[in-house]
């Protein structure tokens, strides 16, 4: 589908201890989304940030909240998060126990919900419920920490989904997460992503390199 990408920096790659002047920076560089990456130590081997940094933050910047949660179980979760700010909220089917029970929770809190594949996760997990999807987040790598390389395995993928999605008809963000770069980013691109999530490609060079880290992502 035409039209600009949408970039969500992620704020895992940022300074900790300037987080609200982190999002707000990113924002004026023109990020589209900010991605929050919540992780619970269980279902990721990494600790980050839980709702009430959210509701720290959400003042700091208009642009929307795609909160994506690598935590078991989630449901427990979503309500907070959603009243903390987040206005995408994603999942992993492995989180468990049931993903349409959850997408429906997620939108029942009037948020937009979202799938998230890992990279051995197939398409088929969302099949039979296209239309209780609102946004495709796609692993380019294994999730739990920033820096990783890019797997290129994961762009068929992106094409299968793309497939899904047009059949569908209604304009689902396919957004790409991991490894994101200048170089890796056309690839994800051409393969029919419309969202990328990048963190250490953003925030490298400090806050003046932002723009122009976020305009090279787009091309
Ligand atoms: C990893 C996170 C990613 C991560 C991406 O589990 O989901 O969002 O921050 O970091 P980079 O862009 O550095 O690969
Ligand atoms: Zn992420």
């Amino acid at each position: 589908m035409a039209g600009r990408t949408i970039i969500a920096p992620s704020i895992l790659a940022s300074d900790f201890a300037r987080l609200g002047e982190e999002v707000a920076a990113i924002e004026a560089a023109g990020a589209d989304w900010v991605h929050v990456d919540v992780m619970d130590g269980h279902f990721v081997p990494n600790i980050t940030i839980g709702p009430d940094v959210v509701k720290a933050l959400r003042p700091h910047a208009k642009i929307p909240f795609d909160v994506h949660l690598m935590i078991s179980p989630a449901d427990p979760y979503l309500e907070a998060f959603r009243a903390a700010g987040a206005d995408y909220i994603s999942v992993h089917p492995e989180a468990g126990p049931h993903l349409n029970r959850t997408l429906k929770q997620i939108r029942k809190l009037g948020a937009k919900a979202g799938v998230v594949f890992n990279p051995s996760t197939d398409p088929s997990v969302i099949q039979w419920m296209m239309d209780e999807v609102d946004l495709i987040l796609v692993m380019s790598i294994n999730p739990g920490f920033g820096g990783q390389t890019f797997m290129h395995s994961q762009l068929r993928k992106i094409e299968a989904l793309r497939k899904m999605i047009d059949a569908e008809g209604r304009d689902i963000p396919l957004e790409v997460d991991g490894g994101v770069t200048p170089e890796t980013a056309p690839l994800c691109i051409a393969a029919g992503a419309t969202a990328l999530v990048a963190g250490t490609a953003v925030f490298r060079g400090g806050a003046e390199r932002y723009a122009a880290n976020i305009a090279a992502l787009r091309g």
